[in-house]
């Protein structure tokens, strides 16, 4: 039986992906940022997946606004790191997990969530730059990953507890795969920022502190937290932080007799470009 062992989150600034890519993560703006982020790689060399779940937002990247899948999960074999307008990052193609993608895939769906399959499709740095903060810079991924991409660009949005309730489906369909394997889930974007308009810049330190605690302690009071209220305190872009209760529905403690996760790591970090930037680990107990 494959099993989760752990959640990771992060956020995905891009701007960190471009500071990695040209060599410039030992600059004074950046040093803090990157040494935050050592405990958390270190924990991950430590305890290695053998598959990656990675739960991400496409920024109308491989998608555009022709075609808006609200969950879409990747069941090629391969992921190309996508053009966003400055050519492909220089990182390692992203390999998947057919097998076990399909298989969540017959799960998810049968468990009443309705799916997009994706045999095609290039990854942004939604999901690049989360592998980059983790992994910095290797010849190759360490590991396959399943890229699950959530709409949280353009509205209607999941809610924050269908993203929840999600998560608790992807848990049961990893743990119905017959192999003994071990499955990191990955929540990622936020914390809170705004890209545009009269509010760009915005961060909320008080907002992301309480969010990082009740996402740890009370997961499932958060997840029945609103947009609005994302927007309004978060930034609008911060709404990327409803991708994080997926993967923390999908940890043990949600369901009955289920034990409280151990915090591996907490990190927090302003400012990163115009965004606030978080990293927490939880391993399953
Ligand atoms: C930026 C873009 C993002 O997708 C994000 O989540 C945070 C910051 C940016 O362009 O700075
Ligand atoms: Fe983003």
């Amino acid at each position: 039986m494959a099993h989760i062992t752990a959640s990771v989150y992060t956020s995905h600034v891009p701007a960190i992906g471009a500071a990695l890519d040209l060599g410039k993560s030992g600059e004074p703006y950046w040093q803090p940022l990157f040494k935050g982020y050592e405990p958390a790689k270190k924990w991950l060399k430590e305890n290695p997946p053998d598959v990656i779940f990675l739960v991400y937002n496409d920024h109308a990247t491989a998608f555009s606004l022709e075609v808006i899948p609200t969950f879409a999960i990747g069941t090629a074999a391969q992921f190309k790191p996508a053009d966003e307008g400055w050519g492909p990052r220089p990182v390692p193609m992203v390999e998947g997990h057919p097998e076990l993608a399909s298989h969540i895939a017959q799960s998810v769906i049968q468990q009443d969530f309705d799916l997009t399959i994706v045999n095609k499709m290039d990854v942004d740095h939604g999901l690049t730059v989360p592998l980059s903060l983790m992994y910095g810079q290797p010849a190759a991924w360490p590991c396959p990953v399943i890229p699950f991409a959530v709409n949280v660009v353009q509205y209607p949005v999941p809610s924050g507890n269908r993203c929840f309730q999600l998560g608790r489906a992807i848990r049961r369909a990893v743990q119905s795969f017959d192999q003994d394997i071990k499955v990191q889930i990955w929540g990622t974007g936020g914390m809170s920022h705004q890209l545009q308009g009269p509010r760009a810049g915005l961060i909320n330190r008080e907002f992301d502190t309480a969010f990082l605690d009740q996402l740890i302690a009370a997961p499932a009071a958060l997840a029945q937290k609103p947009h609005i209220d994302y927007v309004r305190e978060a930034g609008s872009e911060g709404i990327e932080l409803v991708m994080w209760l997926i993967a923390r529905g999908a940890m043990n403690d949600i369901e009955p007799g289920g034990k409280a996760p151990r915090v591996a790591h907490r990190f927090y970090h302003v400012p990163a470009s115009n965004t606030a930037v978080g990293n927490l680990i939880l391993e399953n107990a």
